[in-house]
């Protein structure tokens, strides 16, 4: 959480910064500033504006403020984890001489204990942030030597974090440091660039340095130097080139980037299995023989995720059933973190992740490795820490996410978990050859199946203007689409604040039914499957008890219709690949009800979209 960005070069310094904190507000939105050198006759000085709320108030802030301008500077977008959002929590932090200003993205645990240390020393703070804590410690330390001081106050921290600090004692330079959170340097020409993700740099540069845990780097106009924080050793980094077309960081036209991202996914169903299959035969790059070697022994598999990459877990856990015949567990990640879990080489640990960045994850994959297990990652953001600290690593190609609740994203895991449950089961032996041709077949129809469900949205808009003043919703389903009950249900709660519950069907009995009378609506995951008849026996339950039903029905199936009130229909298909079908009704179905109650869609209150604290 919290995007940090830091610019040198000779453009001017507000409109960098602000553009950049405008592709990373997504990591946070509850207060932002920035910092700027300010060069007068030979001598430098530090300015910073801070202002409570989005971005936009910034702005308007900065319109009205005279001076801030400059060459060199650092921004901030937060999402409070010390101290409430506020102006004075606001980044960049200052110390006592206004000689140091920071950013700061991460925690700082023992932020305390370093607090009273440097306020015996005689510190004054003005804020309740751990982060302030970072930019004394370095005025404590400086001893005419800016990296010395740096590095070693570095050194006093406990926890993960990303800073970018900017200095009036050597004024021409960015100083960055990367623990657990992520930061990337821009290479331009004649300028030089840090953010805590590509879509900040894409407007200015597409070549790019990834910093690895425990490296420091000095950035100046034309020179980078990154060195390892405990010996200080200059290291060589790679220059990686992105790829990204940067229309996809724009909303087209879309009202919102969600439902951009909503009718988006026919692509990026195309992109991942023109990606993944080739010949109609899986095929994953970075699955080299001696780990399919080790995937052929393998006794347990592990889907370990957090938020709707949760939910893509669960139903990579059926695909996995199905086509293996292995009994797979799914976590959440910050529960597998704690609980000492039993692996070892023998485990199979798959990390799904959007951002390859949330600390939960991340923890887990280091859990998992420490343990001798194999660890593969299902990443969307190429490059991210998950993505390179995993054995290996399969690309979703959802293309960047921005809309904070999940949507292509949560599509493409769900293909890459049916390419990966296919392939692996060939791979032991487990899945006839004929089977898996009739998987494939089915995979390659999806796009068209996808733009067909995307045809409903009339249908759902309509419901969604008769339900949206609802403030309770129940979700229903069995098997493969019981993960899309969960999915559901979160997207609505996420982006409309309705209060809206997930449930096994079969489970409604012990417990949900007591919810049903004429108000409640219930939404029936009821595409034909081996439990539709179970389904269909559900509804009448809740038809007997008055509740309004909406039902996602497989297309042709004539006798749901007389059962529910509303029905979105989706193409039938292979009941292990209906979930990427069925959510595409949900996710629109919250969209609507989200923007009929005027919500803010893409930035939804108190979330973020990469969470990287625990
Ligand atoms: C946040 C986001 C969710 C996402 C979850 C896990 O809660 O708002 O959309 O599913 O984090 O993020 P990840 O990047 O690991 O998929």
């Amino acid at each position: 959480m919290c995007g940090i960005v830091g610019y040198i070069g000779p453009k001017e310094i507000v409109s960098v910064l602000l553009g950049g904190l405008e592709k990373l507000e997504y990591r946070g939105y509850d207060s932002s500033g920035i910092a700027c050198v300010l060069e007068k006759e030979g001598c430098a000085k530090l300015v910073s504006v801070k202002e409570k709320g989005k971005l936009i108030s910034l702005k308007g802030k900065l319109a009205k403020t005279k001076g801030v301008s400059g060459h060199l500077g650092i921004g901030h977008t937060r999402w409070a984890t010390h101290g409430a959002p506020s102006t004075e929590n606001a980044h960049p932090h200052g110390d006592c001489t206004g000689k140091f200003f920071l950013v700061h993205n991460g925690i700082i645990e023992n932020y305390a204990e370093l607090k009273r240390e440097l306020i015996r020393k005689g510190h004054r703070f003005s804020s309740e942030t751990d982060t302030e804590v970072a930019v004394h410690l370095i005025e404590e330390y400086y001893n005419g030597n800016v990296l010395e001081a740096f590095r070693k106050a570095i050194r006093r921290m406990n926890g993960f974090f990303a800073f970018v600090m900017i200095t009036a004692h050597e004024p021409g330079k960015l100083f960055a440091f990367k623990r657990s959170n992520p930061l990337v340097i821009g290479i331009g020409a004649g300028e030089n660039f840090v953010a805590s993700d590509v879509p900040a740099l894409l407007a200015h540069t597409r070549r790019v340095i990834y910093l690895d845990d425990n490296e420091l780097a000095v950035v100046e106009k034309d020179k980078v130097s990154v060195l390892q924080l405990e010996s200080g050793k200059p290291l060589r980094k790679e220059i990686s080139v992105i790829k990204w077309d940067t229309r996809q960081a724009e909303k087209e036209g879309y009202p919102h980037f969600m439902l951009k991202e909503i009718y988006e996914q026919p692509h990026v169903i195309e992109t991942t299995l023109k990606a993944l299959m080739k010949s109609r035969r899986v095929l994953f790059e970075n699955i080299n023989a001696s780990v399919e070697k080790r995937l052929k022994k393998i006794q347990r598999v592990h889907f370990v995720s957090c938020g709707t990459a949760y939910h893509a877990g669960l139903v990579g856990g059926y695909m996995v059933e199905k086509c293996v015949r292995l009994s797979p567990r799914t976590a959440v990640s910050s529960e597998f973190r704690y609980e000492n879990p039993a692996i070892n080489e023998n485990d199979l640990i798959i990390l799904i992740t959007q951002s390859g960045e949330t600390a939960d994850t991340l923890a887990a994959l280091r859990e998992g490795k420490a343990r001798g297990a194999l660890t593969l990652a299902i990443v969307n953001v190429v490059g991210s820490t998950i993505a390179r600290e995993a054995d290996c690593v399969i690309y979703t190609h959802a293309g960047p996410e921005i809309g904070v609740a999940s949507t292509k994203a949560y599509l493409a895991q769900l293909m890459v978990l049916a390419l990966f449950s296919v392939y692996f089961g060939q791979l032991r032996g487990a899945l006839p050859a004929k089977r898996a041709n009739g998987f494939m077949k089915d995979f390659l129809k999806l796009p068209s199946q996808v733009r067909e469900v995307l045809k409903q949205e009339k249908v759902i808009l309509r419901c969604a203007q008769q339900l949206y003043q609802k403030r309770n919703f129940l979700y229903l389903g069995r098997g493969f689409n019981f993960p899309n009950a969960l999915e559901g249900a979160l997207k609505l709660k996420e982006i409309s604040y309705a209060h809206a519950h997930g449930y096994p069907a079969g489970e409604m009995k012990h417990g949900p039914i007591a919810l049903i009378d004429q108000t409640q609506p219930v939404i029936c995951l009821a595409p034909f499957s081996c439990t539709y008849e179970k389904m269909i026996s559900n509804i009448e339950e809740i038809r007997a008890r008055k509740g309004i039903v909406i039902s996602i029905a497989s297309r042709g199936d004539g006798e749901i219709q007389k059962l529910s009130h509303y029905v979105f229909y989706v193409p039938q298909t292979e009941e292990m690949i209906s979930p990427i079908l069925t959510v595409i009704p949900l996710q629109l179905f919250a969209y609507h009800i989200a923007c009929l109650n005027d919500r803010d869609v893409d930035q939804p209150r108190n979330l973020a979209k990469s969470v990287t604290v625990e």
